[in-house]
């Protein structure tokens, strides 16, 4: 039998495990906190060696006990890619960016509710509801469908359409919200009693931050043990930067890695970034780096992507782990995102708005000098270009029915 509790990642509490509810008494979040001496019994480099290609690899890290009750649908051990021409372009030491896109519904999200979806059925829940702005909706949807759980996804109307539609076809009730992904989320919250939902919303439940944390553990694996100097990641809720954290922790507690922590960059888009202006706050208006150069009330609210949260769960404890990291929170604008999409599709990645934004805030980082030549630098591109496609093709892409025609339109 595997052991864990929860334990509060404010004041430290410590309680029995759950899978739902996730505050404690005091507002902090609760996080699993594992045995390491028990995980260590099992969990060796050699035996990792061993292992499938999967994120269930650190299946001792993770909180199921039975591996019956594991809703799978093959995520995790994503590429980490080098990019060398941009490592002497910028005087970077190392450049690497996790292809997360290829995760089986197309984002990172897949990790998150492989976990969250195995506890609901280790708990034996039918029902499942989440605010999303796509990717969780999706995700949850998929992996619902597989477990033969009833999935209730909430989004903003304005997200993109595709993203949307996937969620039917995997059997999802789903409903498009007039508001942002805090008024879905409390529509979910008035209807849960009633409605006998689960909200496995972000910070709701303990699986999602720990199905992200493998993109930690996964990442030190996969550079033999060693973290990266600075981490850039398109930064919503924040889950991702929480679970990330927390894998270095809990690999280095288990003797795996040693030295600084890598430190954390959240990327935001100009217009919602929470995270930004809560940094600059609370460090005197130093550090945060705001290319926007727009007064609060001008602002305008970006599109709808994973990043536009303006209410993160638990900014509080995301200011201090950017903090304890040295790492910083930046905005980039939506043209630097658009610019950015094009300097990825170019090196044949195809990347969502997130991933392009941790590449125009790489840019904006190597310009001011913060971004080191000692430096070994992670990127996350965390869902795919399709996933935020229009139907049809672009106005821009010309229809031709001849070669007089193509050599016509060459010749414009
Ligand atoms: C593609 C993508 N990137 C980044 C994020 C933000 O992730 P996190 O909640 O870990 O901050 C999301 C969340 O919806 C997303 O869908």
């Amino acid at each position: 039998m595997k052991q864990w509790e929860l334990q509060c990642s404010r004041c430290s509490a410590k309680l029995p495990f759950r899978y739902q509810d996730m505050k404690c008494t005091c507002g902090g979040t609760l996080l699993v906190s594992y045995d390491l001496n028990h995980v260590a019994q099992t969990f060796t480099k050699a035996s990792l060696g061993q292992r499938y290609p999967s994120m269930w690899r650190y299946h001792e890290l993770l909180p199921i006990h039975d591996p019956a009750h594991i809703v799978s649908l093959g995520e995790g051990w994503t590429p980490l890619l080098r990019l060398p021409d941009w490592e002497s372009k910028l005087s970077l030491k190392r450049l690497w960016i996790k292809r997360e896109e290829q995760n089986p519904t197309g984002s990172f999200k897949s990790r998150g509710f492989s976990v969250a979806v195995s506890l609901l059925k280790q708990a034996g829940a039918t029902k499942a509801a989440v605010p999303s702005n796509g990717n969780a909706a999706s995700a949850l949807a998929a992996y619902a469908g597989r477990a033969g759980i009833q999935a209730f996804v909430f989004i903003p109307m304005d997200c993109p359409s595709l993203i949307v539609d996937e969620c039917p076809m995997y059997g999802a009730t789903t409903v498009l919200v007039d508001g942002f992904i805090h008024d879905a989320a409390a529509i979910i919250e008035s209807g849960r009693k009633d409605q006998g939902w689960v909200n496995v919303g972000t910070l709701k439940e303990p699986g999602r931050v720990e199905g992200k944390k493998t993109m930690g553990l996964e990442l030190a694996e996969q550079l033999d043990w060693t973290l990266p100097d600075v981490i850039i990641y398109p930064t919503g809720g924040g889950s991702g930067i929480i679970g990330m954290w927390k894998a270095f922790l809990e690999l280095k507690t288990l003797g795996f890695i040693s030295g600084d922590m890598p430190r954390f960059v959240c990327v935001q888009e100009e217009g919602c970034q929470p995270i930004v202006d809560g940094l600059m706050h609370s460090l005197g208006g130093t550090s945060a780096i705001n290319t926007a150069s727009t007064p609060v009330e001008e602002r305008i609210i970006p599109n709808p992507t994973g990043m536009r949260v303006p209410n993160p769960p638990d900014l509080e404890l995301l200011l201090s782990i950017i903090k304890q990291s040295g790492g910083t929170a930046i905005a980039v604008s939506k043209e630097q995102i658009a610019q950015a999409t094009h300097s990825l599709g170019s090196e044949g990645i195809s990347s969502s708005p997130e991933g392009a934004a941790t590449w125009a805030a790489m840019l904006v980082l190597s310009d001011r000098g913060w971004l080191r030549p000692t430096d070994s630098v992670v990127l996350f591109n965390t869902s795919h270009a399709m996933k935020y496609a229009k139907l049809g093709a672009s106005a821009a892409i010309p229809i031709i029915r001849t070669y007089d025609e193509f050599m016509l339109y060459r010749s414009i």
